[in-house]
C-alpha cells in the first residue's frame, strides 16, 4: 500500500518545505506497543543516567538553534528571532527539569503520629513512572510546547508517544531526534505524524497510553476529555486574558505591556492579552497611549528579514478570516476601529478595537490573531465581573499602584494565573501555569509537570 503523505506548506512563502507521513492506525499502534514494551528497561535504567541523555540533548538544541530556528520560523511563520529563543529557551527548560528531578525525594511518614498508631509502622515513599505518555503539541510553541512534555516524562522514567501539531510536525520531528541523537533509545520517545482529526480518537483511547497530556484548543481538549479511559490527563487550553486597567495605574506601563502581550508573534499565544477592560476615567488616556504603540509595531513576513517582527502573517488563511469575521461584527455593532481592521490573505494588520461592548463576538471569543478590543467600564467590580463571565480561565493582568487593589483582583479572578503590573505570559518555565474553567486541567511548570506524570508509591515497613 502506498504510504500517504502531507506536504507541509509555510505560511510565509507558501512552498512545500517538507512532508510528513499520514500514519495509519496500524503504524500508529506499532509505535505505541513499542512504547509500552521500552518501558520496563526505560523505568530501571539509573535516573542519573535518564539525566545525563537529557542534558546531551539541550547542548544538541542549543548547536542546532540556527537550523531548527529556521525551520520553526518557516513552518508557523513566527520571527526568526523569536524563534531562536524559543529554541534556547528549550534548551534552558531541559536542564532546569533535570536539576529539579534530581531532588525529587520522598519521604517517611511513622503511623504513631495517628493516635494507636504503632511505633513500629513506617510509611516510605517515593514517586514512580506513569508508563507510556501521550504529548500532543499545538502549532505556536512547536518545540517548547513539545519539550515542556517530553522532557519531565522521560527524565522521571516513562517513554513518550509524540503527537506535533500537523503544522508544526518538521519542527517536532527535528527535536525528537535531538533527544534520540542524545542517547533516549529507540521505542522509548516516538513520533507520530497525521492529522489529529484522523489518528487522534484512536490514538487517545489507546489501551496502553497511561496519561495524555495536551496542549491546544479548548474544542479539541474537551473532544478528547470526553474520550480518555480512566487516567489522568493535563490539558492546556484556550484563553481569553483580560488586562485589568485602573484609574491609579501606570499608563505607560500598561500600554507598552499590552501592546506587546497583544502583538508578539501576531497574538498566537494561548497567553495573549486578548481583551482591555479599563475604568472610564482613563480610557480615552489608555486608548490613545495603545494607539501609539500600535501604529509602531513592526509588520512584516520573516522569510524577508533577520528577525524583530511583532506582527507575521498568521499559521493559515482560515486563522485570518477567522479574525476578520469578529472584526467585522464588532464594526457592524457599533465598535471604532482605531487602526487596522484589514488583512491581504493570511496577513491581518495589527488591530485596535475600541469602544468594545458585551454583544460582540470579539468581547469573548478568542482571536488568535493581532486583534485587540477594548471595553470600557465603570468600575473594578465591573471590570472583575465582565472578566469573570468568560469560559476561559487562563490569565489576567492587572494595572494599579495599589497593592491591597492589586491583590483584590488577583484574588477574585477566576484564572490560573494573575500577573500584577506586567503582560500575561507563561514564561519563565519554572513557574506553575495553569487554565481554569475551559483553559485547562491540571499544571504544567516544571516541577508540575514531573509531579503530574509520576505517581506516589508507598511502601509500608512493619518492623516487628
Ligand atoms: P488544536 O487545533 O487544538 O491542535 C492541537 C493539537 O491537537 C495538534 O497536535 C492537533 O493535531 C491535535 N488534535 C487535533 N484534533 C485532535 C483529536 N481529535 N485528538 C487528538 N489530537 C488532536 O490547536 P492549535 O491550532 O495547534 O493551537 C492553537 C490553540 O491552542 C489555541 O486555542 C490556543 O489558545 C491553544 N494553546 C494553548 C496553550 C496553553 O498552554 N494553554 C498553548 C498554546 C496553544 P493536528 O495539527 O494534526 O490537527
Ligand atoms: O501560547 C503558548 C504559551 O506557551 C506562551 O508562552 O511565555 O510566550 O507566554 P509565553
Amino acid at each position: 500500500m502506498d504510504t500517504k503523505m502531507i506536504d507541509i506548506i509555510s505560511p510565509l512563502t507558501n512552498e512545500v518545505i517538507g512532508q510528513v507521513k499520514a500514519m495509519s492506525k496500524k503504524e500508529v499502534g506499532a509505535i505505541i506497543q513499542k512504547a509500552k514494551e521500552s518501558w520496563p528497561a526505560w523505568r530501571e535504567l539509573a535516573s542519573s543516567k535518564r539525566m545525563e541523555y537529557l542534558y546531551n540533548a539541550a547542548d544538541l538544541l542549543e548547536e542546532r538553534a540556527d537550523e531548527l530556528a529556521e525551520i520553526v520560523m518557516l513552518e508557523v511563520g513566527k520571527d526568526k528571532k523569536s524563534a531562536r529563543t524559543e529554541v534556547m529557551r528549550t534548551a534552558d527548560m531541559i536542564r532546569f527539569t533535570v536539576d529539579i528531578a534530581k531532588g525529587l525525594n520522598g519521604t517517611m511518614i511513622p503511623a504513631e503520629n495517628f493516635p494507636g498508631g504503632s511505633k513500629n509502622k513506617y510509611a516510605i515513599t517515593n514517586r514512580e513512572p506513569l508508563g507510556v505518555v501521550l504529548a500532543i503539541s499545538p502549532f505556536n510553541y512547536p518545540v517548547n510546547l513539545a519539550a515542556s512534555k517530553i522532557a519531565p516524562a522521560l527524565v522521571t522514567g516513562n517513554t513518550v508517544v509524540f503527537k506535533p501539531a500537523t503544522q508544526g510536525s518538521l519542527s517536532g520531528t527535528f527535536l525528537a531526534n535531538v533527544f534520540l541523537e542524545a542517547g533516549i533509545p529507540e521505542g522509548v520517545l516516538a513520533v507520530i505524524t497525521g492529522k489529529g482529526s484522523e489518528i487522534g480518537d484512536y490514538v487517545v483511547v489507546h489501551k496502553d497510553i497511561d496519561f495524555v497530556n495536551f496542549t491546544g484548543s479548548t474544542e479539541v481538549g474537551q473532544h478528547i476529555a470526553q474520550q480518555v479511559r480512566m487516567i489522568p490527563i493535563l490539558m492546556e487550553l484556550g484563553g481569553k486574558d483580560a488586562a485589568v486597567v485602573l484609574e491609579d495605574a501606570d499608563l505607560d506601563l500598561a500600554a507598552k505591556h499590552i501592546v506587546a502581550g497583544a502583538f508578539s508573534y501576531s497574538g498566537q499565544r494561548c497567553t495573549a492579552i486578548k481583551r482591555v477592560l479599563v475604568v472610564n476615567e482613563v480610557a480615552d488616556a489608555l486608548v490613545d497611549k495603545i494607539r501609539i504603540h500600535v501604529m509602531e509595531l513592526k509588520v512584516g513576513n520573516p522569510a524577508d528579514t533577520e528577525g524583530g517582527l511583532d506582527v507575521v502573517p498568521l499559521i493559515n488563511e482560515k486563522a485570518a478570516d477567522f479574525v476578520e469575521e469578529l472584526i467585522i461584527d464588532a464594526k457592524e455593532k457599533g465598535a471604532n476601529i482605531l487602526c487596522g481592521g484589514t488583512r491581504e490573505g493570511n496577513m491581518v494588520q495589527p488591530t485596535l478595537i475600541d469602544h468594545v461592548t458585551t454583544d460582540m463576538r470579539v468581547a469573548w471569543e478568542e482571536p488568535f490573531g493581532p486583534v485587540l478590543p477594548v471595553l470600557r467600564v465603570a468600575s473594578m467590580e465591573e471590570a472583575i465581573q465582565i472578566a469573570n463571565e468568560s469560559e476561559y480561565g487562563l490569565q489576567s493582568s492587572v494595572f494599579t499602584k495599589d497593592v491591597d487593589k492589586a491583590f483584590e483582583v488577583a484574588r477574585k479572578l477566576e484564572v490560573g494565573t494573575v500577573q500584577i503590573n506586567n503582560k500575561t505570559e507563561r514564561g519563565p518555565d519554572n513557574l506553575p501555569f495553569l487554565g481554569v474553567k475551559s483553559s485547562g486541567i491540571g499544571v504544567q511548570g516544571i516541577m508540575y509537570s514531573i509531579e503530574a506524570m509520576t505517581r506516589v508509591k508507598s511502601t509500608v515497613l512493619n518492623l516487628s
